[in-house]
């Protein structure tokens, strides 16, 4: 994990983020809405189905899969990887949980060390093989910058990596979140399903009221004065996000779940490091939301959720739901 992104300073990864391109810029993502769309419909189909014979999880059969095909689909990834790929990314984000036990950390070693085999193969398959994906066009990239091959691949490794790791429990979260929340708020519901202009602004404030990553970790480079506490150099400081989106000295009622509350918040992060794939992680759950409204009326909780026992990324393990 050392040579991703959150873990490079400026002026490194200023070079290494500009390396990636505008990926998900306007354009890119009025290219891929289609296929999110789809995609969107296809497993919505299958829930549909599904609820016709009783309760659904939905999790399992949309929020867990609705990222893992879109990543994979534009990294080119083989369609009958995604299932293993999405399970070593679950394991593998214990090593930044806040207090794992001696069993999460050598499920997290094991991981990131198929992960490592799995991307380094993926990069040296682009690279006898190019065509027109995102890792063949970073290789290219680097080539220009980087007259050593082996580091090019290396740079090239981790952004292939750190895309997956970064786009699909968290994208997940939010997905399963918001349906969630609006269900356990149904007036709410009924309100975004006349005004479905309003999604965006329903996303936000789920992004602040649960947001997927609660903790960002920060080492200090050197002596420094923190709202009166002083970090010694080297020592790591954990920004508790998810604590500051229920701060009330920034937001009035913050334990209130209000889809018209417009909220600025830290959900993606901020600074240099703010989140690379927000425009995309938005565009999957505008997808989503705008077609479950359509589509499916009626829908409620049919058992308590179950969720991942952790601290700093949150996971919604199971959503059970079912027609009213
Ligand atoms: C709702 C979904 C998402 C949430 C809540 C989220 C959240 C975050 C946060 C909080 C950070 C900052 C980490 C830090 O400061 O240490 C971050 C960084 C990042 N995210 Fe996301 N993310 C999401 C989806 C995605 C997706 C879909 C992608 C890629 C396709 C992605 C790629 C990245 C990358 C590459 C960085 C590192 C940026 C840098 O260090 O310069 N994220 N994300």
């Amino acid at each position: 994990m050392g040579g991703t992104l959150p873990m490079l300073n400026a002026p490194h990864h200023t070079s290494v983020r500009r390396s990636v391109g505008n990926v998900f810029d306007r354009n890119s993502l009025a290219g891929m809405r289609a296929s999110v769309e789809r995609t969107t419909h296809r497993l919505l189909d299958r829930f549909e189905e599904e609820l016709a014979y009783g309760p659904a999880d939905f999790c399992a059969m949309v929020s867990e899969e609705l990222p893992v095909i879109t990543i994979g689909e534009w990294l080119q990834i083989p369609r009958a990887d995604y299932a293993f790929l999405r399970s070593l990314t679950h394991d593998q984000v214990y090593t930044q949980e806040l207090f794992p036990t001696p069993s999460q950390l050598a499920l997290s070693e094991e991981s990131s060390r198929q992960l490592h085999e799995y991307f380094t193969a993926l990069v040296e398959e682009r690279r006898k093989r190019p065509g027109n994906d995102p890792v063949s066009s970073w290789l290219r990239i680097w080539d220009t910058q980087e007259p050593d091959r082996e580091a090019a691949d290396r740079a090239v490794y981790s952004l292939a990596l750190f895309m997956l790791l970064a786009a699909l429990e968290t994208t997940s979260h939010v997905l399963s979140g918001t349906v969630r929340l609006l269900l356990e708020h149904p007036r709410q519901l009924n309100w975004l399903r006349i005004h479905p202009e309003q999604i965006p602004d329903a996303v936000d404030e789920v992004l602040r009221y649960d947001a997927p990553i609660h903790m960002i970790s920060r080492v200090a480079p050197e002596e420094t004065e923190l709202a009166g506490v002083t970090v010694r150099k080297n020592e790591m400081v954990q920004l508790m996000a998810g604590a500051a989106h229920h701060d009330p000295a920034h937001y009035a009622a913050p334990e209130t779940f209000d889809i018209r509350r417009r909220p600025a918040h830290l959900g993606f992060g901020g600074g240099i490091h703010f989140c690379l794939g927000n425009a995309l992680a938005r565009l999957e759950a505008d997808c989503l939301l705008t077609a479950l409204l359509e589509r499916l009326p009626g829908l409620r909780i049919s058992a308590p959720p179950r969720w991942e026992p952790r601290v700093a990324f949150r996971r919604l393990i199971t959503l059970p739901v079912a027609r009213v």
